[in-house]
């Protein structure tokens, strides 16, 4: 029997990966004494302002669908409202980050420690988030949603 994959298990594969990159730009905070490293920053910013982007958008509209149909506890609602905000704040770190970098070169170095500044927040609150998601939403995300659920949801993201 062929095993069909369902929207939150597509959602879940790309968290998965999306963690595994944001590791990655964990790590790059150690090269941020090297000059070259500062060529990688309009990729970095493409991943935020793209697959971040898009990924909380999606996280959004399943949030707006558990709210609508699912039974929450207490605890599960406050968790869910956590996790918007934080999509808030991240959005308005990413915008503070893409104002930074109009103002870059690499040897100005209050732009430069203001961009790490910045930076760290975004990877550490992103790590957290991520864990959150993991434990908390996409648990109740399977527990909740039924398969009509899930197929409105499919359509919904699709045309999102
Ligand atoms: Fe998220």
């Amino acid at each position: 029997m062929e095993i069909e994959k369902n929207i939150i298990s597509i959602i879940c594969e790309t968290h998965t990966e999306m963690k595994e990159k944001i590791w990655i730009l964990k790590n790059m905070l150690t090269t941020f004494d090297k000059n070259e490293v500062w060529d990688e920053t309009s990729t970095i910013l493409m991943f935020f302002n793209t697959t971040l982007v898009k990924h909380f958008k999606r996280g959004d509209i399943l949030i707006s669908m558990l709210y609508k149909i699912g039974k929450l506890s207490e605890f599960e609602k406050e968790t869910i409202d956590g996790i918007l905000q934080d999509h808030k704040t991240l959005l308005d770190k990413f915008d503070k980050l893409n104002e930074i970098i109009k103002k870059f070169t690499p040897y100005n170095h209050l732009i430069r420690e203001k961009f790490i500044e910045i930076y760290t927040g975004i990877i550490d609150l992103l790590l957290l988030h991520a864990d959150k998601e993991d434990k908390t939403l996409y648990p109740i995300a399977r527990r909740e949603l039924k398969k009509e659920h899930l197929n409105e949801l499919e359509k919904k993201i699709k045309t999102a």
